[in-house]
Formats: C-alpha cells, structure tokens, sequence
C-alpha cells in the first residue's frame, strides 16, 4: 500500500512554464516523510496532485494501486487528505461543526459514527473553545487546526500537511504533535510540507528535498541533513544544534540540543 508518482510533470493550466518536471516518489503507508526546499520548488504542486486536486501532464501517479487519473478528486480525497498551506483555501462553510461534518455527511454515515468521528477530530485538534465561533474569526494559527480537523474526520490513510507549523506557537507545536501521535497510532502515512527544520528532524525519519521543480534527494534524516550541497541547492539550513555541532567542529552527526550536549560533553573528556 503506497502513494507512487512516477516521473510527473505538470504546468498550471493559465501558465506556460512547468511547476514539477519528472518528479517521482513513493510514500508507504503508515510512513512519516518530510518534504524540503525552498519556496517555489515544486512542493505544493506534487502533494496537491498526489490529492487529484490537478492531474499530472505526463507521468503517473498511483493511491494503492488505482491511478489517479481514472479517479474523481472527490474519490483520491478519501484515500489521500491534504490540509492546505491556507486554511481560507479551504473553508467553505461558515460554521466549525458543519465544516468538519460536510464530507461525512455526504457520504451519509450513521449519525452516530458522524458524531464520532466529529468529536474525535475537535478533540484531538484542541479545536473545542472556538465552535460557536466563525471560522474566519477564528485566529489564523488556530483555524489552520479546524482545516486539520476536516481531514482527521475524513480519516484518509494518507494526511498531507502543507506547512503546519508556519505562524504557530508552543500550543500549536504541542498540539500538532498530538495530532501527529494519533495519525501514526491509526497507522496513517503522514507526509509533511515544512520549512521548520528543528521539527522535521524531531517529527519525521525521511526527508525528501526538492529544488528547481524536481527531487534532487531523498533519505535518511542524519544523511540528508548533513549533506550541505544538497541543503545548499535546496537553499534550506540544518536544525541549528547542526550548525553549532559542525562550527564546533564536532564529528558526530547530531541533530537536537541534547544529542549536541552529550557530544559536547564527550569531546571534553
Ligand atoms: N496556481 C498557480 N498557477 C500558476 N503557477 C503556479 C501556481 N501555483 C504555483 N505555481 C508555480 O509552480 C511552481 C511550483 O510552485 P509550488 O508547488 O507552490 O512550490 P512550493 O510549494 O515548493 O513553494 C512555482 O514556479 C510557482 O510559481
Ligand atoms: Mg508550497
């Protein structure tokens, strides 16, 4: 069971120039990957096509073995959620409760099991003090966790986030982290969008790194983050206790404050 895109390559129907070049990758099921790179780069392109919001020019993309281009968007969007980089791209209701109950609705589930999944997804998003609320009163960081709690609801194997930590603070770290918890308890693959590089290396293993349109590498977090000329083209920097281990000239590769600690205390001796 994997998400496989195989050499896409797309351009936005009012633009001549390509947004992905022969992009391939294959996230399995259950995986934790992180996607890397400077603005521009192709990131939100890839991951809304794996979600058949587009669908690639030439190439292939596979959800379990169905292609998606024989699929409706409606169809992928039940395999494969994504949480958009904008939460107002994606709020269309103007109520929290119905927002989260539209899809589940249109499936016609059980009143009881929409219940269920409604409660479960505003628990686990902390979302519960705003919905009485707006959603576009709703504070920016804060509606980004309604736009999340759509997609817990829907319960896809696969949950794309663009950029959840951008604009959050502790709570909304802290508060992704449940969410992350619970989606890798249910077994999701949860593929993630960031420019945060403390949390790409606390939260995931695989790192993907893209540049100019296309994946110029994907691996291991210890390997790819200590690889500068991949985090040079890529114009991404390492988490800063990276940045101080290599100032310091420490060989080890370390990657959070208390992996540099303990390689500092080890070169004292
Ligand atoms: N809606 C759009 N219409 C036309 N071009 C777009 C659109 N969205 C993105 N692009 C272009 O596609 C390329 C890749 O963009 P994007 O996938 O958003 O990159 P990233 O998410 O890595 O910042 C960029 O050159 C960008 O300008
Ligand atoms: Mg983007």
């Amino acid at each position: 069971m994997a998400i496989k895109v195989e050499n896409i390559t797309f351009s936005y129907p009012d633009s001549s120039v390509m947004a992905v070049e022969n992009v391939s990758m294959t996230i399995e099921k259950g995986e934790r990957v992180a996607i890397i790179g400077q603005n521009g780069a192709g990131k939100s392109t890839t991951v809304k096509l794996m979600n058949n919001i587009y669908k690639p020019t030439r190439g292939r993309i596979t959800v379990d073995g169905i292609d998606t281009k024989e699929q409706t968007t409606a169809q992928i969007a039940s395999h494969v959620g994504y949480v958009f980089q904008n939460p107002n791209d994606q709020i269309f209701n103007d109520d929290v409760v119905r927002e989260i109950e539209y899809v589940l609705r249109y499936w016609k589930l059980p009143k009881e099991e929409i219940r269920r999944r409604r409660e479960e997804a505003i628990d686990v998003t902390g979302i519960r003090p705003y919905l009485e609320t707006h959603p576009f009163d709703i504070p920016l960081p804060i509606r980004k966790f309604l736009t999340i709690a759509v997609v817990v609801a829907v319960s896809p194997d696969y949950v794309i986030l663009d950029e959840p930590t951008a604009g959050q603070d502790l709570w909304g770290c802290a508060q992704l982290k449940t969410v992350m918890d619970y989606l890798q308890d249910k077994g999701k693959a949860v593929l993630t969008i960031s420019h945060d590089m403390e949390y790409v290396a606390e939260n995931f293993d695989r790192i993907i790194v893209m540049a100019h349109k296309n994946v110029i590498a994907d691996g291991n977090k210890k390997d790819i983050l200590y690889q500068p000329d991949v985090l040079k083209e890529a114009h991404v920097k390492p988490p800063l206790s990276a940045q101080i281990a290599q100032a310091m000239g420490i060989r080890g590769k370390v990657l959070n404050l208390k992996e540099l600690a303990a390689a500092v205390n080890l070169e004292k001796q």
